[in-house]
């Protein structure tokens, strides 16, 4: 790739002012999968565009559609642009591609075409520590047909939205609420897989918990109510008699890069960190003994999330002295240095 100019186009926005996934560079990614014409077709950089759908294509009514979220960041040096662990995003693809029937694309080939966007792109990509630009790979189901099967044909497609913090409270802490109302997955379900099918299901929690005065949900596993699964869109730690526990991988969580580089970064910081079934009760009873000591959530999006209070079955619980705890602000620092290359790298994971 040639090189681009560095003045970002137009200066739309202002790096200060970033949100999450409102602003979209100029460029996309498309690849075509036709079964009649012998599979994936050739990858094509585009201007960004609107896709012209016939309304009875797949993915509006059945919901096959598999997605991605990465970030890449501005290096220490002007010319470097850093991924974190990409790999485990294109391997998460597949996954997910496999769950929904959809064949993915060759695993070279979408980090190949990826990294072209993103260099392509290169100066839309924000410096201000915080912000990253977010790329968004997503696969949908494109024939015309009405009757359920898997589709014949699909898009491909990457995006890249440049981004600050995911919550408007930055890495401030968040009040979640416990649901036994709603479950997010099942055993033997869609919870692995990052689907849009997952994320319709969480709304209508996510909305009554907003209303209630809390920023996200807490999910519980569908058979015993009691096993905690995930917070919101983000994997979840809790740190309990100096120990930091996250709920195993069952099937019905989404393994998520950032929970792995947590479980990794954390043992490597000197914490003992297990992954093991954790119930809701086992919190409540650590917040009433002074036994839990942080909450955090774990996710691309936020990087880490700090909890300050959890309300379960209307009992309002704080966690420790209800301010951001140590670890979570270690690991948050630690791991957003480490993906900006402001720190050494030491599992080889930046990119
Ligand atoms: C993340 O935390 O990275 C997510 O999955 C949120 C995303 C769907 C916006």
């Amino acid at each position: 790739m040639g090189k681009v100019p560095r003045n970002r186009p137009g200066s739309q926005y202002d790096e200060d002012q970033l949100g999450f996934g409102d602003i979209f560079t100029e460029h996309m990614l498309q690849m075509v999968y036709s079964e009649e014409d012998g599979g994936w077709q050739t990858p094509e950089i585009t201007p960004l565009q609107n896709l012209v759908l016939h309304p009875a294509t797949m993915v509006l009514h059945y919901g096959q559609q598999v997605f991605e979220g990465l970030k890449a960041f501005a290096g220490p040096d002007e010319d470097d642009i850093l991924l974190f662990r990409p790999d485990m995003n294109i391997a998460r693809f597949t996954k997910s591609c496999d769950r929904l029937c959809i064949p993915a694309p060759d695993q070279g080939l979408f980090m190949e075409q990826m990294s072209k966007l993103i260099r392509l792109e290169r100066d839309w990509i924000p410096k201000q520590h915080g912000t990253s630009l977010y790329v968004r790979p997503t696969i949908i189901a494109t024939d015309t047909h009405l009757g359920v099967r898997p589709s014949r044909k699909y898009l491909f497609y990457i995006i890249l939205s440049p981004v600050g913090a995911y919550y408007p409270e930055g890495f401030e802490p968040v009040r979640i609420m416990v649901t036994d109302k709603y479950i997010r997955a099942c055993r033997g379900g869609l919870g692995e897989a990052k689907t849009m099918a997952n994320y319709a299901a969480s709304l209508l929690a996510a909305e009554e918990a907003h209303c209630a005065g809390f920023t996200q949900v807490l999910w519980l596993n569908a058979v015993d109510k009691l096993s905690i699964e995930e917070v919101g869109t983000m994997n979840i730690f809790f740190k309990m008699n100096n120990e930091i526990v996250t709920p195993a991988l069952e099937g019905t969580i989404l393994p998520g890069v950032t929970r792995d580089s947590v479980i990794h970064f954390a043992r490597e910081l000197g914490h003992p960190v297990v992954e093991r079934q954790v119930s809701i009760e086992e919190i409540v009873k650590a917040a009433e003994n002074g036994a839990l000591q942080e909450i955090f959530g774990s996710g691309t999006a936020a990087v880490i999330s700090p909890v300050s209070h959890f309300r379960y079955k209307d009992h309002d619980h704080m966690v420790a002295d209800g301010k951001t705890g140590p670890v979570a602000r270690q690991l948050f620092d630690e791991l957003t240095a480490m993906q900006t290359g402001r720190r050494s790298d030491p599992f080889g994971w930046v990119v």
